[in-house]
């Protein structure tokens, strides 16, 4: 199905099950990966085990060891954002990239013992369910009772009556918009993996912007003054002049398309808590980065939340104002997550990619990786 018939026909309205929509598809870690990932401090994980109806979750970072201790049926480990972490995920996840960046969140990977899974649940995002190695069984329920189970540590249905279901095999894909109860069961080994979509609620967003609005909105600097002041009987009272002052003050308390533009830039490209960058041990001088970029290209780090709109460009959480004649170069890095080999870039605009190969935002493709 084209990308356009998709959004029309199954984005955010219904669910859609592709068949071998990812022949010959590579899982791109293992089991032990997702282990030793999930004990390690920067990665976001969770180990869900069921035993007879009741189920336990613990949080990463797992201890080394914790598979050894786990039993032959019903456990899944998840990794959150394994597109940082390995360079084969980032790539998986960009296959989604006819969606926006903006809206795309992260890839989730699952391994589950048979019969193992999160247990059915509702999620506010919209998610492509991609099948790695092993079969899954697919159960949906688009309406019915959505109380959770109070005494699950995490947030499982209580009742849950399935009105359709599939049997995933490797390379096949589901889709499903917000809101539709699911529950996903390993037949036998597998992974699953998850691409996320982010939405937010007003109340998120609101408060968000709030904040930014504290730190980036120009304020005058004037202070309320009264020299007309006269004396009262009723000091208690909070009179109509003073509130009529104090609600003019209020009045340039006001923002512009731009500032939403600058929010969204800088809140959409900003990295997960848990993330560090690594800047380069032993940096190469501006002059020889300029020219490893020009031979070899650049790659973004797979961490790295690049956007933007008109001049304004936006990386991890910063702004900036493209420098003339680099607009179009940087809006390829950031559509591509790559700068191709001989790309033309004015002085400027290299002085930028310097800043940010120097942060570990992004790096000259390495020898002999050119091609790819
Ligand atoms: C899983 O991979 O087990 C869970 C994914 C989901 O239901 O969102
Ligand atoms: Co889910």
């Amino acid at each position: 199905m084209a990308p356009r018939e998709f959004f029309a026909r199954h984005w955010q309205k219904r669910p859609l099950v592709v068949r071998g929509a990812w022949p010959g598809l590579r899982d791109p870690a293992t089991v032990s990966d997702l282990f030793r990932l999930a004990a390690r401090a920067d990665c976001e994980a969770r180990l869900i085990v069921r035993r007879g109806e009741r189920w336990t979750l613990q949080h990463s970072p797992l201890r080394p060891g914790s598979r050894r201790a786990l039993p032959a049926r019903r456990w899944t480990v998840l990794v959150q954002g394994l597109n940082h972490l390995v360079p084969a995920a980032d790539r998986m996840m960009r296959r989604f990239a006819f969606a926006p960046y903006a809206r795309l969140d992260d890839l989730m990977v699952s391994y589950a013992a048979p019969g193992g899974g999160v247990g059915p649940h509702v999620d506010s995002y919209d998610v492509f369910l991609l099948q790695g190695s092993g079969r899954r069984r697919w159960r949906i329920a688009l309406g019915g009772d959505r109380a959770l189970d109070p005494r699950a540590p995490l947030k499982v249905l209580a009742r849950f009556r399935p009105e359709r279901e599939w049997v995933l095999e490797p390379g096949d894909l589901l889709y499903l918009p917000p809101g539709v109860a699911h529950d996903g069961i390993a037949l036998e080994p597998c992974f699953t993996y998850s691409i996320g979509f982010r939405a937010p609620s007003t109340r998120e967003l609101g408060a968000d912007f709030l904040v930014h609005l504290q730190d980036h909105l120009p304020l005058p600097d004037t202070r309320y003054a009264d020299p007309d002041l006269a004396p009262t009987r009723a000091p208690g009272r909070i009179d109509d002049a003073f509130v009529a002052r104090c609600a003019r003050m209020l009045e340039r308390v006001r923002w512009s398309r731009a500032d939403v533009v600058e929010f969204l830039g800088r809140r959409l490209s900003e990295p997960k808590p848990h993330v560090r960058f690594a800047p380069p041990h032993r940096p190469l001088a501006a002059a020889d980065f300029a020219r490893a970029v020009r031979r070899r290209g650049a790659v973004l780090a797979p961490a790295t939340g690049m956007l933007y709109r008109g001049r304004r460009v936006f990386i991890n959480g910063e702004s900036v104002a493209a420098p003339p004649g680099a607009r179009g170069a940087l809006a390829a890095l950031a559509d591509r997550r790559a700068l191709r080999p001989g790309t033309s870039i004015t002085p400027a605009g290299a002085a930028l990619l310097y800043t940010w190969y120097r942060a570990g935002y992004l790096a000259p493709v390495p020898r002999g990786l050119e091609a790819q």
